[in-house]
């Protein structure tokens, strides 16, 4: 039975480790946060994501999966070692490598045995190569010649549907260089590869390319559709129509291509200024990447304007928000639009009621550092459109979709409703008495 370290316990790491686990294998998940390990042990995720809790009891009933702090333990145990800690962005836009090649140390440190070592964070190209080098420095120094074997292995998954990504994955995409460590890799993803999911075998720096890649372009096909958002707003069209017909073309595709506040989260932002960083470090100048960082800008600003333009002066004036996280079905608030979007209405002397059903915690760390003033962190929707003179509809979660309409607007001291994720239909809006705005649709 093959065991698996997995270093770094966070959204990738942990959703890694849980499905892996149910895959049958035997699974050691390792983080320095003592407290999350403590939780993790006791089956308490530190992040909200549908259908995880379930996994992780399950398989910590089965004692397949265990959390630790030790990693000097789990380095030994293993057979495979997946590296799975965070890579934020540095100021410069680069991606911070110092966990990854902290990890890489103490993987050269501790190493008693031949073990494959693979990178599941998102890295530049090349990255995989410098781990390579750290681990057999580390080797040399205790004067080891042990064999080992590095793998790159992107993750694709979302979150808020990370379980079922993992799970029902478009393709595994493993770099490596020996068929000994294709072989293992294919055995890990056992049940994957008798699903017939594909499985491209490529070298270290396309992997870790693609990986970059595919969220640069994602990021473009959701920039590339806000863009012509305010174009549509002004000549008539209808983005939701546009980019259905788009979709049609089996070229195009439909996915992604829902126009909105901006997209956000913990990887279009940064993954798409890290590609841009990498291609400044080798001369070459990816000018699609830069438009598409900017029209995300522009896209999260323009919602201001929008509301200025209608509301008019928005000193003293009271929004209620439903939705505060980056996307629906997550606690996550990192780069969610929402931060930008009632920071820059703060500044114009804009009061909020914000309401979201997952990202309050997490949203209330966030608004006390700033300068958010909150009237109310509210129990529901209804009690964040109380006494409000517009509601703001910035996260598509489903329970917004049936709002009772009637309800919020009777709360409500005024009837402006922007709807930014396009889930109403205006008709139906102005027949309630809304006065109502939303994304490229005239
Ligand atoms: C993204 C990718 O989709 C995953 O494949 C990848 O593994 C992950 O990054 C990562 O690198 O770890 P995630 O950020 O969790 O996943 O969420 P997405 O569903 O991709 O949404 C990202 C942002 O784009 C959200 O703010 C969302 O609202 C926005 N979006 C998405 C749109 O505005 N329009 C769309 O049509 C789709």
């Amino acid at each position: 039975m093959m065991k698996i370290s997995i270093i770094g316990s966070g959204y990738v790491g942990l959703v890694t480790g849980v499905c892996l686990s149910d895959f049958g294998w035997q699974v050691t998940c390792v983080d320095q946060n003592e407290e999350i390990i403590h939780k993790l042990n006791q089956g308490i995720a530190p992040i909200y994501e549908p259908g995880l809790d379930d996994l992780l009891l399950k398989n910590l009933y089965n004692k397949r999966i265990s959390f630790t702090t030790d990693i000097k333990q789990s380095v030994m145990d293993a057979d495979i070692i997946f590296i799975a800690v965070g890579t934020p962005q540095n100021n410069d836009g680069s991606a911070n490598l110092t966990n990854v090649f902290e990890v890489a140390h103490q993987i050269g440190h501790f190493m008693n045995s031949k073990k494959i070592i693979v990178d599941k964070s998102t890295v530049p190209v090349g990255t995989g190569q410098l781990v390579k080098k750290i681990i057999r420095e580390e080797l040399e120094a205790r004067e080891l010649n042990l064999d080992y074997d590095m793998v790159s292995n992107p993750e694709f998954l979302r979150q808020g549907s990370a379980i079922y990504d993992f799970t029902h994955a478009d393709r595994v995409v493993i770099g490596a260089e020996s068929q000994e460590a294709i072989d293992a890799m294919k055995e890990v993803y056992r049940v994957l590869f008798i699903n017939e999911t594909p499985f491209l075998i490529v070298n270290i720096e396309t992997a870790e390319m693609v990986k970059y890649a595919s969220n640069a372009f994602l990021a473009t096909k959701i920039s590339f559709i806000n863009e012509l958002t305010e174009l549509c707003e002004k000549t008539g069209a209808n983005i939701q129509q546009v980019a259905t017909g788009m979709g049609m073309d089996g070229r195009i595709g439909s996915k992604f291509l829902h126009a909105g506040p901006g997209y956000g989260g913990s990887c279009f932002p940064k993954d798409t200024k890290a590609l841009l960083h990498i291609g400044n470090q080798q001369q070459c100048n990816l000018g699609i990447i830069k438009a598409t960082i900017e029209a995300n800008e522009k896209q999260k600003h323009r919602m201001v304007e929008i509301i200025a333009q209608a509301m008019g002066s928005l000193n003293g004036k009271r929004i209620g928000v439903l939705g505060l996280a980056f996307k629906n079905n997550t606690d996550d608030m990192r780069e969610a639009p929402s931060l930008d979007i009632l920071n820059e209405l703060a500044l114009q002397g804009t009061q909020f009621r914000v309401y979201d059903p997952k990202a309050m915690q997490n949203a209330k760390k966030l608004f006390h550092a700033g300068q958010i003033p909150i009237i109310k962190y509210c129990d529901d929707e209804y009690d964040a459109s109380l006494d409000m003179d517009a509601i703001i509809l910035m996260t598509e979660w489903n329970q917004f979709r049936s709002l009772n309409l009637d309800h919020i607007k009777k709360n409500m001291r005024g009837n402006y409703f922007f709807d930014f994720r396009n889930i109403y239909s205006k008709e139906i809006m102005v027949q309630k008495g809304f006065q109502y705005y939303c994304v490229g649709r005239s």
